[in-house]
């Protein structure tokens, strides 16, 4: 009932508008409503949509998803942990099924539909900096659902992938799945023979803020870092990095271009980017 009530809420306090909402456990920290917010009145669009927060733990996902289906004004659904992969069985299609973890649920006429926009916010950083991924050698730290949408990404651009994770089982699972090698987190060749080094764990925020799932003396010049938290902006691992002069892609250059997707997703039209950059 609490959902239901909440979400009756959310939409009393604001009529005919179009409602996109994030779910999570945590979610406090989402900063998916300031970036979508900027987005909507950056062209315009503030008075039609509106971007709200819930928190939703683990159990609640299936109670959540019924009930949502009865407030049509609801058109988003953005999932965050632990909902990447739960949400995919409560979805009429899911869109991606390669990555096999869904961040963006599109609501359309009663029809739920998944995507993930994840790989993008990988991808464009890059771009940004015209660094060519074909080829590359890149390490993964982590093996959730972060660490698939890179492995999307960089397989797309034939890259040489050694995932490392705490549990190597995991590693060696997704390893079977998208053909590259697993490894231990603390696997020094790997680290140090890598051209690129992706933190897609959950250490270096939160209860892990001081820490780095790697050992940050074998970081040096020659490696790019991509840091996938946003919250501290400057993690362990990043001011490592910054230390030895490596170059740093942040977790809020992914956060912005998988929000841009996103946002495209939900409302057919393409924000101004410096926009809801600044709100970050
Ligand atoms: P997400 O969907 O955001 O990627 P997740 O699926 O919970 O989140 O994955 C979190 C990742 O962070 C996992 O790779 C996890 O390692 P395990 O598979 O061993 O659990 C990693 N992780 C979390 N806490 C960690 C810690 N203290 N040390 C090392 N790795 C950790």
């Amino acid at each position: 009932m609490r959902i239901e009530e909440k979400l009756r809420e959310i939409e009393t306090s604001n009529p005919n508008k179009k409602i996109c909402i994030v779910i999570g456990d945590p979610v406090e920290h989402s900063l998916s409503p300031v970036i979508h917010s900027a987005g909507y009145k950056s062209i315009g669009l503030d008075n039609q949509f509106v971007f709200e927060k819930m928190n939703v733990a683990k159990g609640e996902l299936e109670e959540f998803v019924n009930t949502a289906r009865k407030f049509k004004s609801i058109v988003g659904i953005t999932c965050t942990m632990p909902h990447k992969q739960s949400i995919i069985k409560y979805l009429d299609e899911n869109k991606a099924q390669i990555i096999n973890a869904v961040n963006t649920v599109l609501c359309c006429n009663g029809k739920y539909t998944g995507y993930n926009t994840d790989w993008y916010g990988i991808e464009a950083p890059f771009a940004d900096r015209k660094i060519n991924l074909d080829g590359k050698k890149v390490a993964i730290v982590g093996a959730g659902g972060a660490s698939r949408a890179a492995l999307y990404t960089f397989k797309k651009h034939n890259c040489s992938i050694s995932i490392l994770n705490r549990t190597k089982e995991k590693a060696d699972l997704l390893a079977k799945e998208f053909d590259c090698q697993a490894f231990a987190l603390n696997n020094e060749e790997a680290i140090e023979s890598a051209e690129i080094i992706v933190n897609a764990t959950s250490v270096g925020m939160g209860e892990a803020t001081n820490l780095s799932p790697i050992d940050i003396s074998l970081i040096s010049k020659n490696h790019i870092v991509f840091e996938c938290i946003y919250k501290p902006k400057e993690t362990l691992l990043v001011q490592a990095a910054k230390m030895v002069g490596s170059e740093v892609i942040y977790g809020w250059e992914m956060l912005l271009y998988q929000g841009i997707l996103q946002f495209e997703i939900y409302t057919g039209r393409r924000p101004i980017m410096e926009i809801m950059k600044n709100v970050l």
